[in-house]
């Protein structure tokens, strides 16, 4: 079991750079498949995701080979139409496979994600989306069998703008034959990224970042390159850690423009922060302050995401923040971790009241989840004492390095793997 050993109390200084994207990363793999040829995807984070990817394409009969930051993918090989349940399991977006993997084979077969760490995660809007373009789905408890000889396009509003099933619905419709209408789309820029590559590809696709996305299906063998977006929540965890700390960092290779609800929530808590192309610097001295309600919202609005990082960045603040979590029923499973550092967190349902005390002392912490771990970094980073952040594989799906990171920045942290 390994942990990350917190020896808290120190300002952040220095620069980093962000790696790429996972949520970006996740569904260019599933869109591999679209291209029937050799994609070579750069600036490729190596998380325990990605390797769960690619694990993925290669049982689909595909090839997807890492070197450094690049991955290079070659579906021109696919033979197989179905991921296994082990596979399934190891990464609850597995899902995102479903649509590319049944435009490619006229079937595809994977068992359904199960229950997660942030609540029920259903997948009903991939599936209606999938049925709407001509799908039968059978579900027989727990395995899904997928087939459609033709897709077509169709008119698809979602009931709420699911950033997965408009990447499944996306790539389902270039294979289809006609023109497909996405309304009511998640506008994330993952999806922006994904349109990008898309059209790389030849594929007519129009509207990411609004609500109404189109696509042209066609039938491309394509071999392109990509590079992947750089990661807006890496990026603002490690904001979140330097105003929880003070000192000043200087984030390389990000896009602020993908997260400035986050920047200027820590501006009003007292931060200064700079933008310059594509870096950005946080400086922070001094006590915060709380903010006012805080709602996580489907993009542009404040993700959930950067919820529990930035719930650990306030522990300390004068006055009450509250969060309120709007898009997953279970996301404050950190709140009960952060309170082992003496931090005070009431929950009632969606909302968190968190009132800032003067100080954090070290504790033995769970990571329950991928951001609530790495929020707990940052709790243990702001804390008296040292501190051991316990199941850090979860951080290992979303962040590469990230204790080599934080000790650029200064912090007193090691990883011990046993
Ligand atoms: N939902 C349904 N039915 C569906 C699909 C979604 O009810 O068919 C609900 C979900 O249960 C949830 C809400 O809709 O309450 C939003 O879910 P969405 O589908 O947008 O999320 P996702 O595609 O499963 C992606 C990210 C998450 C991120 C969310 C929201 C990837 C691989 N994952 O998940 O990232 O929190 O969007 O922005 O892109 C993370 O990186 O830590 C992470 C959890």
């Amino acid at each position: 079991m390994s942990v990350l050993r917190i020896t808290g109390g120190r300002a952040l200084r220095g620069s980093v750079r962000v790696h790429g994207a996972k949520n970006s990363v996740l569904p260019i793999f599933a869109a591999c498949l679209v291209a029937r040829g050799v994609t070579v995807i750069h600036n490729c984070p190596n998380i325990a995701d990605v390797d769960a990817a690619m694990q993925i394409l290669i049982h689909l009969g595909c090839k997807a080979e890492r070197d450094g930051d690049t991955v290079t993918v070659d579906t021109s090989t696919m033979t197989n139409a179905e991921v296994p349940h082990s596979l399934m399991q190891e990464m609850r977006s597995s899902v995102i496979f479903l649509g590319s993997i049944l435009g490619r084979c006229g079937e595809a077969s994977i068992s359904t994600p199960g229950g997660c760490e942030l609540g029920p995660r259903p997948i009903d809007m991939h599936l209606a989306a999938l049925r709407q373009l001509g799908a039968e789905i059978t579900d027989n408890g727990g395995s899904l069998v997928c087939r459609a000889n033709r897709l077509r396009g169709a008119k698809i509003t979602l009931r709420s703008p699911s950033v997965g099933a408009t990447e499944n619905a996306i790539l389902a419709a270039c294979f289809a034959e006609g023109t497909t209408v996405i309304s009511n789309a998640a506008r994330e820029p993952e999806i922006s990224d994904l349109q990008r590559y898309l059209r790389a590809l030849g594929i007519t696709v129009l509207g990411a970042g609004t609500p109404t996305i189109v696509v042209e299906g066609r039938l491309v063998r394509v071999d392109t390159a990509h590079r992947v977006i750089p990661d807006r929540i890496v990026a603002v965890t490690y904001l979140c850690a330097a105003a929880a700390t003070g000192g000043e960092i200087t984030l390389t290779d990000v896009n602020p423009a993908h997260f400035t609800t986050v920047t200027d929530a820590l501006t009003n808590m007292g931060c200064a922060i700079t933008r310059t192309g594509d870096s950005v610097t946080l400086s922070a001295s001094g006590r915060l302050y709380a903010l006012e309600p805080v709602m996580t919202e489907p993009y542009p609005g404040f993700p959930t995401d950067a919820q529990a990082g930035l719930m650990a960045a306030c522990l300390r603040a004068q006055g009450t923040t509250s969060f309120i979590e709007n898009i997953f029923d279970n996301r404050y499973r950190h709140a009960d971790e952060m309170r082992r550092f003496g931090a005070n967190i009431k929950l009632e349902g969606r909302v968190a009241l968190v009132t800032g005390v003067k100080s954090l002392k070290a504790a033995p912490v769970k990571s329950p989840d991928l951001r609530g771990g790495a929020a707990l970094v940052i709790a243990a980073l702001s804390a008296e004492g040292t501190s051991e952040v316990s199941d850090i594989h979860h951080i290992d799906r979303g962040y590469d390095d990230l204790a080599g990171a934080l000790t650029q920045l200064g912090a007193e942290i090691v990883r011990i793997d046993s």
